[in-house]
């Protein structure tokens, strides 16, 4: 098992130390916890890879301190000067044409870089010093649910990693949204997140599109690959709310993952994702629910699709990728 590490600053310098010669370690994000590596040493890099079992075409985001300074890394254009100082720190993150600094192995050999700078606290005060952008992707094996708590990590990567810095429940629990901001006139969303689509199209006063989910979109965010995020057993998705002679009689072989809490007793199989159907909630809660019910003995969950707006968005998007088979 990992050592979980408190956030003082003798830990932080510590990991800041670690990282520096090349170590890999779990750090937690607003949104989810990350598998974090220098940026620009690429055998610290390839080890994240490995630990993930990821394929090496699928890129890492950047995480940086500010706006400030990430002309170093990439160009910026005008969306970016109006995107990062409006939504940094926090859950976005902006594809950007790369510059030759960022060795190839972080950007899957593409000509642009994601970055992003996350608002968690400990996050924070270990890159504050930091000479370096810290890559990391989510902290759990490919394609499996993305850790939002340091035990989730412990669980999936204890016995390949050797530190985590336990920075509490992450206050999000969705990734960061990411926008492909190559052409400022024509962003588009590479993957829905926990920052709504709404706020960025008011920021930037334009629509974003929304490419068609092809084949060659491995190549533009693999993130948008149909099966993600996916528990070990199969997942159905309904549209509309599990009915109530459904929860009166329910199947003992299957989780029910509901939105809200009923307003009646229900047997054990019976989930809630929130009280009163809050998104904030239900995104927060989400990916922690997932794990629990996958390590009992079902042999399936049912979910129920929130609306299409705001971090619904995202929260579907999780969803349907969870049910794809
Ligand atoms: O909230 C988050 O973004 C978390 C925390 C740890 O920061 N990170 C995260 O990383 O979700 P990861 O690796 O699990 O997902 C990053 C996604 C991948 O789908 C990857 O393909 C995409 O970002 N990506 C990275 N660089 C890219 C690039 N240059 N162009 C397009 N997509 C890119
Ligand atoms: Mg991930």
């Amino acid at each position: 098992m990992a050592r979980l590490l408190k956030p003082t600053d003798q830990n932080l310098r510590f990991l800041r130390e670690f990282l520096l010669s090349g170590g890999v370690a779990a750090l937690p994000t607003e949104t989810v916890y990350g598998l974090a590596a220098n940026a620009m040493n690429p055998e610290a890099c390839q080890k994240v890879f490995d630990i993930k079992n990821r394929p090496s075409l699928d890129p890492l985001i950047c995480h940086v301190p500010g706006f400030s300074g990430i002309e170093t890394y990439c160009d910026t254009n005008s969306a970016a000067e109006i995107l990062c100082p409006a939504f940094w720190p926090g859950p976005l993150t902006i594809v950007l044409k790369k510059k030759p600094i960022i060795p190839d192995i972080v950007t899957a050999g593409l000509d642009s870089v994601a970055v992003r700078s996350p608002s968690h606290p400990d996050f924070r005060r270990l890159m504050a010093d930091c000479p370096f952008p810290i890559a990391a992707p989510s902290a759990n094996p490919f394609s499996y649910i993305s850790p939002t708590r340091a035990d989730h990590v412990n669980v999936n990567l204890g016995e390949k990693i050797e530190y985590i810095l336990d920075g509490g429940p992450c206050s999000l629990g969705v990734e960061s949204t990411i926008i492909d901001a190559r052409d400022p006139r024509r962003p588009k969303v590479l993957r829905y997140g926990a920052l709504p689509l709404e706020d960025i199209e008011n920021a930037l006063g334009c629509h974003i599109e929304v490419p068609a989910p092809t084949s060659k979109s491995f190549q533009i965010a693999p993130g948008s690959l149909p099966k993600h995020y996916s528990p070990r057993i199969p997942v159905e998705l309904r549209v509309e709310p599990v009915s109530e002679k459904e929860l009166q009689e329910p199947d003992s072989k299957v989780a029910y993952l509901l939105l809200r809490k009923p307003n009646h007793e229900t047997t054990s199989n019976i989930h809630w994702l929130s009280e009163t159907g809050n998104l904030d909630e239900i995104a927060k809660r989400l990916y922690a629910k997932l794990r629990e019910v996958d390590t009992k003995e079902y042999e399936k969950i049912v979910a129920e699709e929130t609306q299409e707006l705001g971090l619904g968005q995202a929260i579907n998007d999780r969803l349907r990728r969870a049910s794809h088979l």
